[in-house]
């Protein structure tokens, strides 16, 4: 209790600049409130058509924390700089890398990310599913990787995973949690194990909402029993928001083997294109940002 009340406050590290790797859901929603928080916040993806997504939702949130004040939604939107060239990881006290879910493309990005990185940045990594230890080999001091792990939708999940790898640096992961509180989030931490704590307790919730819709049980009847229980989202709808392609590797991380653990529908989903809320089409077709139920 006294470690979690404690932690990240007794650091003298004061974060300004933030480079974010990667412009999809997490890595966009990661820059946007980093720069809500008052970060010079540069976000790298592959162009800045790619990059363009994650600026406009950026300014829907803005539009609506500053209800309409243009002149505090500009000001804010200029501390949130598009980046393809990758420009802003020379500078950054701390660098979150966001990209899809693949160890090879994560080991070159941070080989890369390494050498250009300040010597005492934080380097960190959003993944659910890969092993820090994995991702760390490819550094020339892996003890400098750690785990900042944010939950969907960014904006409105107060907490975020502190994760340390069995090699993790003690003032490494100190600055991480300082860094986290400096953006007004809970930093919690947690060791490197499959899962962390929240997808470790979350997945099998999900998975078996899934496994009765593989029953025949509708969505809809699924999401609305949970939703009468009281949980504030149904999980099949959850699913949905975090990306199927993302619950299926959170289940391998978790099971070992997803297609032992995965049921039939999300692997035949997934395989078609159809990634939930980010793509238009999961377990529901979502128009305007809203699961249309019924479909
Ligand atoms: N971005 C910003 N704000 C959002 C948002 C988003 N994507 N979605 C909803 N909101 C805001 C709304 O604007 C609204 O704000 P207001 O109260 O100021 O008007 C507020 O959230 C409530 O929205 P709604 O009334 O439309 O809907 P809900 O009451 O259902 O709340 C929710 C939305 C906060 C997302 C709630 O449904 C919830 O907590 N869901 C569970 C989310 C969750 O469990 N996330 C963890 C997933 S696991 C994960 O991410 C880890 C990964 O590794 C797999």
């Amino acid at each position: 209790q006294e470690r979690l009340k404690g932690f990240g406050k007794d650091s003298d590290f004061v974060p300004r600049r933030v480079h974010v790797v990667g412009a999809g859901v997490m890595g966009g929603d990661i820059a946007a409130w980093c720069a809500l928080r008052g970060m010079t916040v540069t976000l790298q993806d592959q162009s800045v058509e790619r990059i363009a997504p994650a600026i406009a939702r950026a300014n829907k949130l803005y539009e609506k924390k500053f209800r309409g004040d243009k002149r505090q939604v500009r000001f804010t939107l200029d501390r949130l700089i598009a980046d393809p060239q990758g420009h802003g990881a020379a500078h950054a006290d701390v660098i979150i890398e966001a990209i899809y879910e693949n160890l090879d493309a994560k080991q070159a990005l941070f080989r890369d990310l390494e050498s250009r990185a300040k010597p005492d940045a934080v380097l960190a990594t959003n993944t659910s599913s890969l092993r820090l230890e994995d991702i760390a080999t490819a550094l020339d001091r892996p003890e400098r990787l750690v785990g900042i792990h944010f939950f969907n939708p960014v904006a409105m999940m107060p907490l975020v995973e502190v994760v340390e790898g069995t090699d993790s640096d003690a003032d490494a992961v100190k600055r991480a949690a300082a860094f986290v509180r400096a953006i007004d989030k809970l930093p919690l931490p947690v060791k490197s194990a499959p899962g962390f704590l929240v997808n470790a307790v979350l997945g099998p919730y999900m998975l078996e909402a899934l496994r009765c819709v593989e029953e025949g049980i509708a969505p809809e009847t699924v999401d609305e029993a949970l939703l009468a229980f009281g949980m504030p989202m149904g999980p099949v709808e959850l699913v949905d928001t975090v990306g199927l392609d993302i619950a299926v590797a959170a289940g391998k991380a978790l099971a070992g083997d997803e297609t032992a653990q995965a049921p039939r529908k999300l692997l035949d989903l997934v395989a078609a294109g159809h990634l939930g809320k980010k793509s238009g089409q999961g377990y529901y077709r979502w128009s305007g940002g809203k699961a249309q139920r019924g479909s």
